[in-house]
C-alpha cells in the first residue's frame, strides 16, 4: 500500500497503430498498481476520444478478477481500442477536462511518437501527470533500443519470409515482398537479414533498379541462383526518386512498382511475384521478448507515479528500463536507421543488396584494443 491515505486513480490508454504486446503492458500496470499500491485503474477506451466522452473502463484486480487480467498477457491488439487518424488538438480544453473530470491521478499512454507529440502538448497544457510507454512495429520512437511490438512483427516476418522463399525456389521466382515500417526501415532490415532475403530496399539508403538487376543477375549467372527474395519497405526511396507515390492502378504499392521494374530487369524473362504482408504484421499472439519488455516498462510506469515523477517516457536501455523527459525523445522521433550501422554492414556481409550506399568504411578492430566487445 502505498504512504498516502487516498487510493490513487490511474489511467492507461493505447493510442496509434495496434500491435502485439499492448495488452501485456495494461496487464502489468493493473497487476502492479493494484497488487502493490492498492490503486484504481481506469482504462480509457479509443485513447483521445474516450477522455472526450469521459469514457472509462474499471481494470483494477478490484473490478476484474486475476484470471481476467491474465488472460490480458497472450492477447494480440488492445482491449481498449485505438485510434490512429485524425486531429484531436482542437478539441483538447474538452479533453484536458475529461481527464480531471474521471478524477485520474496519472495517465500511462502506450503510444508510438505520433500519438507521444500529440499527447504531450495536450498534457502540459493541461497539467497531466503524463506517461507514455513507447509501442510500435516500426521501432522508430527514439532513445529506447526497442518498442513494444517490433520484436513480434520482425518474428511475424520472417515467418512470412521463411514460406515465400521455398516457393520461389521451387519456381525460379523472383519474389517481391512489401513491408510496413512507416517511413524507416527497422522492420525491414531485422526481418530481411533474418529471413535471408537477398535484396533489402530501405527508406534510408535509396535504391537504383540497377543496382538490383546487376546484383540479381549476379545470383543467377555467378551463383546459379535463379530465385530471388526481394524485401521493399513501404517507404523505400529510389534514387534521384521524390519518394514513391502510386503512379498507376497497376501497382498502387511500391511493392508492385518494383516488381514491375524487376520484370524487365534481365536479358532472361524473369517470372515476378509480390506479397504485401499488411496489417498481418500488426497482428498477432506477443512473443517472449515483447510481453518481457511490456512488463518492464509498465511495471516502471507505475513506480514513477508512486514517486511523483512524470512528463517521462519508460525507455529499454542496453537490457534494462529507464526513464527518459518526452521533449528528448520527440526531438530524435521518428528515429532512421544509421546508413553504417552494424546491421546493414552485416547485410553487406551477407551479400544482400540494401541499395546504393557509398562504401562503407573499413572497421580498424585495431580500435578495440584488447577488449573483445568493439563498436563496429
Ligand atoms: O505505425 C505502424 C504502422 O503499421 C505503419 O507501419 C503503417 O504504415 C501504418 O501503421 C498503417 O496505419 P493504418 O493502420 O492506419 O493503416
Amino acid at each position: 500500500m502505498s504512504g498516502s491515505s487516498k487510493r490513487k486513480r490511474v489511467g492507461v490508454m493505447t493510442s496509434g497503430g495496434d500491435c502485439p504486446g499492448l495488452n501485456a503492458a495494461i496487464r502489468a500496470i493493473v497487476n502492479h498498481a493494484s497488487l502493490s499500491y492498492d490503486w484504481e485503474v481506469l482504462g480509457i477506451p479509443h485513447a483521445t476520444e474516450g477522455l472526450l466522452n469521459r469514457q472509462s473502463i474499471p481494470l483494477g484486480v478490484h473490478a476484474m478478477n486475476l484470471r481476467g487480467i491474465d488472460l490480458l498477457l497472450t492477447m494480440g491488439g488492445t482491449i481498449l481500442g485505438s485510434v490512429n487518424s485524425g486531429d484531436p488538438l482542437p478539441v483538447a480544453d474538452q479533453i484536458i477536462e475529461g481527464y480531471h473530470d474521471l478524477g485520474l491521478d496519472a495517465l500511462i499512454a502506450i503510444c508510438g511518437d505520433g500519438s507521444l507529440a500529440i499527447l504531450h502538448q495536450i498534457a502540459k497544457r493541461g497539467g497531466w501527470n503524463f506517461l507514455a510507454i513507447p509501442k510500435t512495429i516500426d521501432n522508430d520512437v527514439a532513445l529506447t533500443d526497442r518498442s513494444i511490438g517490433f520484436d513480434t512483427a520482425v518474428n511475424t516476418v520472417t515467418d512470412a519470409l521463411n514460406r515465400i522463399i521455398s516457393t520461389a525456389a521451387s519456381h525460379n521466382r523472383i519474389m517481391v515482398v512489401e513491408v510496413m515500417g512507416r517511413t524507416t526501415g527497422h522492420l525491414a532490415l531485422h526481418a530481411g537479414i533474418a529471413g535471408g532475403a537477398d535484396v533489402i530496399l530501405l527508406p534510408e539508403i535509396p535504391y537504383s533498379i540497377t543496382g538490383i538487376c546487376r546484383h540479381i543477375d549476379e545470383l543467377r549467372e555467378r551463383w546459379n541462383r535463379k530465385f530471388a527474395l526481394v524485401v521493399v519497405a513501404e517507404g523505400a526511396q529510389e534514387v534521384n526518386s521524390p519518394g514513391f507515390v502510386a503512379t498507376s492502378p497497376s501497382h498502387p504499392s511500391i511493392g508492385q512498382y518494383v516488381a514491375e521494374q524487376i520484370s524487365h530487369c534481365s536479358q532472361v524473362p524473369l517470372e515476378v511475384r509480390v506479397s504485401v504482408l499488411g496489417h498481418v504484421q500488426r497482428g498477432g499472439m506477443p512473443l517472449a521478448l515483447d510481453r518481457i519488455l511490456a512488463a518492464a516498462l509498465g511495471n516502471m510506469a507505475v513506480d514513477l507515479i508512486a514517486q511523483s515523477k512524470f512528463d517521462r517516457m519508460l525507455a529499454w536501455q542496453a537490457g534494462k528500463a529507464i526513464a527518459i523527459p518526452i521533449p528528448e525523445v520527440l526531438a530524435l522521433s521518428p528515429r532512421p536507421l544509421e546508413p553504417t550501422s552494424f546491421l546493414i554492414r552485416t547485410a553487406h556481409g551477407l551479400g544482400t543488396y540494401v541499395g546504393d550506399n557509398p562504401p562503407l568504411p573499413d572497421i580498424d578492430l585495431s580500435l578495440c584494443g584488447e577488449s573483445l566487445v568493439c563498436e563496429l
